[in-house]
């Protein structure tokens, strides 16, 4: 099996030093940065906005991987394109039209993922199977860092990796909330071929973020 992409998420690194971070991440060997917006409405915690990753994003030439947890979505998009997002990844529950939202995501240039949440069905993902590049698959709840594992989403990853592979969807199938060296094997036996993870690869600071990524690669 491929080593999986690591996605760390900058929720949990220093916000202070946001630009060192994610410098530190990119040398340390992280294939994406996982960028959380969360607008304290869709999820009940506030964090980026579109000028905090523009802020950042000369500080790597890595894939800025922008996960929105906003509620409507849509006017937000061309900001964070502009912003520099290279991939964009929308919950079915942030508007009233995925179809068009995921169109228009391709339209700006950048790769578009539909994210699901732990109570939100799979088979919203046959309906657009053909317009993402990308899968998320949430194993918490969103909104909040250093929660733990919902272990009934491995069963979920199997059912969304045989459903992209029945499809022949080339998409990435991304997993994301709780993910750590004891359970990052099993996802991607499951069939995830991309882990986001926030306290796991930033617990030990700096010195210790290329250990913890190799950590989840090593699954
Ligand atoms: C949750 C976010 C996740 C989360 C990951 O709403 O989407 O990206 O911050 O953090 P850990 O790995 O700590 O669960
Ligand atoms: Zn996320």
């Amino acid at each position: 099996m491929a080593a999986p992409l690591i996605c760390p998420s900058i929720l949990a690194s220093d916000f202070a030093r946001l630009g060192e971070e994610v410098r530190a991440l990119e040398t340390a060997g992280a294939d994406w940065i996982h960028v959380d917006v969360m607008d304290g409405h869709f999820v009940p915690n506030l964090t980026m906005g579109p000028d905090i990753v523009k802020a950042i994003r000369p500080h790597s030439a890595l894939p800025f991987d922008v996960h929105l947890m906003v509620a409507p979505v849509d006017p937000w998009l061309e900001a964070y394109r502009d912003a520099g997002a290279d991939i964009l990844t929308v919950h079915p529950e942030s508007g009233p039209h995925l179809h068009r939202t995921l169109g228009r995501i391709r339209q700006l240039g950048a790769k578009a993922g539909v994210v699901l949440n732990p109570g939100t069905p799979l088979n919203v993902l046959e309906e657009v199977v053909d317009l993402v590049d990308l899968v998320l698959l949430m194993s918490v709840n969103p909104g909040f860092g250093g929660q733990s594992f919902i272990p009934s989403s491995l069963r979920k990853i199997e059912r969304a990796r045989a459903l992209l592979d029945a499809a022949g969807s080339k998409a990435h199938l991304q997993v994301d909330g709780g993910v750590t060296a004891a359970n990052a094997a099993a996802c991607v036996a499951a069939g995830a071929d991309a882990l986001v993870a926030g306290s796991f690869v930033f617990k030990g600071g700096a010195d210790a973020y290329a250990a913890n990524i190799r950590a989840l690669k090593a699954a």
